[in-house]
């Protein structure tokens, strides 16, 4: 695979590299530089940790291209902190300094956020109470808020149940803080960038496996340590999910992921790839502060994704990559089996479920086995909205696969990326703008619809939608997208089809394809055709249509399948685009979002009348409300698409509105909202 033919781009720094070199610089005698080093919440909670227990660590708020700083004050010089110490989302930050917070003459407690204080830490407490450090839950359950009262301590020999680099290097650190001899055993060998790193400051250790198990040793630690100097090569774990962009995009052929770093301890996802079928390569380049590092790169299999069987210890080296792995199982052909992966359970989330839960929403079989999950692979459309669960690889992991082909998956929390991989989204745009500016026809049209002006109005059944959106395009001479008319359509060809709507549910790509629907522009505005022909209003408003739209419409893949149709509708000098979602899915980045609303009693007397009927009595205005809830209900309940005011939308009530009052409100929003998007003023 030649270097060059493809796209190059490059991941934030190791966060587990980075946590563990800002513990030990502030452990070691001396100034200890760490280049490269990323900027993400978890490091930056570790440092501001140290911070307040007096260490000065300098270079902190420059760019991540700047070295940081650490003044290491020598062994068990740490001060007493004036309060607790909050390590936010981290893990590793919280254990390696419950670690090396045991070797020190003071009383800390550390806490966390919520995801946090559910993680367990009886599996450090217990190894550092047996070396002679006090260890309290101040809440119980062995979970933060944790104190940690730390001093002199004695040799232990730990024999780990679970194989946990972060247990490890905790006891690593306490052991070689307070200068005493230690064993460590674990049943699995976990990531080893603790013993490196502490090889590179001067401490001798023996590591093999023995009797089973993995030990290491350290038996003679030295009184001090020396100073790191080091760059922080790329995380392989981030890398990992564009490994993955690149799979799913399927358009670029060839991605390549400058100085990541490549420790055998943590590559374990390479070998997985390749089973699926993925071109995958490691070039080894070089080797920085004891931690090899490289190039990936990555092309896209020719005949697609095979499903795999993953576990025992294959799992441990590729910890942070299940739930990645779990996003392509979801596209691969066949059954992807993940087992012994209980760990799962106890990261920033219960991963496990997270997956089960998030996969089962957008439209994929799954099964949540205690240690693991059965994905059974689809090429259907996906869409829905993602639960992210405060968990920073849950969103990236879902995110990857929203930016796939065919599929439409918003997540709840995007901001959490931010806890390893500051940057992500952006990146993960402009790796998809680059693959798609290869062709220019797709960028042209791009920038076409980036000068058309949408208007999405988006509300409740009987709010006045429709009339009001039309026209307010007729007096503005804009396009009027009204998208029920295309659902209706879908149904239209799927109730004249040879299976029926009875499996909607489980439509094909290839199925939905085959449906024929497409979107004219004409002199009348727009024409929604099936296999080319027009399709009749009167066979759009047919009762048999109106029995099944709400159905058909609330399959995931019916909806992406009609994502990219939808938006190819901003064209020419404006958009008014009508509906349930078009300012949360379809148009995003609409100029104007209006959300329409009414009493009750009004939508349903307004019903009524639109259906034909004449002005309604008191008890048939309550039957049609009991009906009205009942959809309202389920509308912004469902998973997908459900009815929600877009957080930048402007609610108008039409309670009390007539129809030409509404449609001068909203022609006046409009011009507003244009000029403002002319002339962008800072806010006030
Ligand atoms: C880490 C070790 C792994 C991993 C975590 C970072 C570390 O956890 O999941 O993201 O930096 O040591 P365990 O050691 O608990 O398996």
């Amino acid at each position: 695979m030649g270097l060059g033919d493809g796209l190059t781009i490059r991941v934030p720094g190791d966060k587990s590299i980075t946590q563990r070199a800002l513990i030990l610089g502030a452990m070691a005698h001396g100034e200890s530089r760490i280049g490269a080093a990323p900027r993400g919440a978890d490091p930056l909670a570790t440092a501001n940790a140290l911070r307040a227990l007096g260490v000065p660590i300098h270079g902190l708020d420059g760019p991540a291209t700047a070295p940081i700083r650490i003044e290491g004050p020598g062994p068990r010089r740490w001060r007493q902190p004036r309060s607790s110490v909050d390590l936010h989302n981290s893990g590793t930050g919280a254990r390696l300094l419950a670690g090396a917070l045991a070797a020190q003459p003071l009383s800390v407690v550390l806490r966390g956020d919520e995801s946090l204080s559910r993680r367990p830490m009886r599996r450090i407490a217990e190894p550092l109470r047996r070396m002679g450090a006090t260890v309290e839950h101040l809440e119980g359950g062995g979970v933060l808020p944790m104190r940690v009262a730390g001093g002199a301590l004695r040799e232990i020999r730990h024999d780990g149940r679970v194989a946990s680099a972060q247990v490890k290097s905790a006891i690593l650190l306490a052991a070689t803080g307070a200068g005493v001899p230690v064993e460590v055993r674990e049943p699995r060998r976990s990531r080893d960038h603790g013993e490196r790193m502490l090889e590179a400051m001067g401490v001798q250790l023996r590591e093999g496996w023995q009797d089973g198990a993995w030990s290491v040793r350290i038996d003679a630690p030295p009184g001090r340590l020396a100073p790191l100097d080091m760059d922080v090569p790329g995380d392989f774990s981030s890398a990992s999910f564009l490994l993955a962009w690149a799979v799913l995009a399927g358009q670029t052929p060839r991605l390549t992921i400058r100085g990541v770093g490549l420790n055998p301890t943590r590559t374990g996802f390479l070998a997985v790839l390749k089973r699926m079928g993925v071109e995958a390569e490691a070039a080894e380049r070089g080797d920085a502060g004891g931690e090899p590092y490289g190039d990936l790169l990555v092309a896209a299999p020719e005949r697609g994704l095979r499903a795999v069987a993953v576990g025992g210890e294959e799992v441990t080296g590729m910890i942070d990559e299940v739930p990645i792995l779990a996003v392509l199982a979801a596209r691969a052909e066949g059954v992807t089996r993940i087992t012994g992966a209980r760990e799962l359970r106890v990261k920033e989330s219960d991963r496990l479920a997270a997956l089960a839960v998030n996969l089962r929403r957008i439209g994929v079989r799954v099964k949540e086995l205690p240690d693991g999950l059965e994905i059974d692979g689809t090429s259907r459309a996906l869409a829905g909205r993602v639960e992210c669960f405060r968990d920073h690889r849950i969103a990236m992991a879902f995110g990857v696969l929203g930016a796939a082909p065919g599929c439409d998956i918003p997540v709840d929390d995007p901001g959490v990326a931010d806890v390893s991989f500051p940057g992500f989204w952006r990146l993960l745009e402009r790796v998809g703008d680059e693959a798609r500016g290869r062709d220019r026809s797709a960028r042209s049209t791009k920038k076409e619809q980036s000068r058309c002006p949408v208007v999405a109005i988006d509300g409740s059944a009987g709010a006045g939608k429709s009339t009001t959106a039309a026209a307010v395009a007729a007096r503005l001479g804009f396009r009027h997208l009204d998208s029920g008319a295309i659902y209706r359509a879908v149904t239209l060809a799927l109730l004249d089809s040879a299976s029926g709507a009875g499996e909607v549910e489980s439509i094909s790509t290839a199925e939905l394809e085959a449906l024929g629907i497409d979107v004219h522009w004409g002199d009348a505005g727009m024409e929604v055709r099936i296999r080319g022909e027009r399709a009749r209003e009167e066979d759009l408003r047919a009762h048999r249509v109106t029995a099944a739209v709400s159905r058909v419409s609330a399959v995931p893949a019916v909806r992406a399948h009609l994502l990219e149709l939808q938006r190819s509708a901003a064209e020419g000098p404006g958009l008014v685009a009508e509906g349930r979602d078009m300012g949360t899915v379809v148009f995003p980045e609409a100029a104007l979002k209006v959300y329409l609303d009414a009493d009750p009693r009004e939508r349903a007397r307004r019903r009524i009348l639109q259906q034909g009927g004449a002005e309604p009595d008191a008890a048939e205005v309550e039957a049609e409300v009991a009906r009205l809830r009942a959809r309202d209900a389920r509308d912004s309940t469902r998973v997908v698409a459900p009815l929600l005011k877009a957080a930048d939308a402007q609610r108008l009530d039409t309670t009390d509105l007539d129809p030409e009052t509404q449609i001068e409100r909203i022609v006046q929003l409009v011009a507003r909202a244009l000029k403002q998007a002319r002339s962008p003023l800072p806010a006030p």
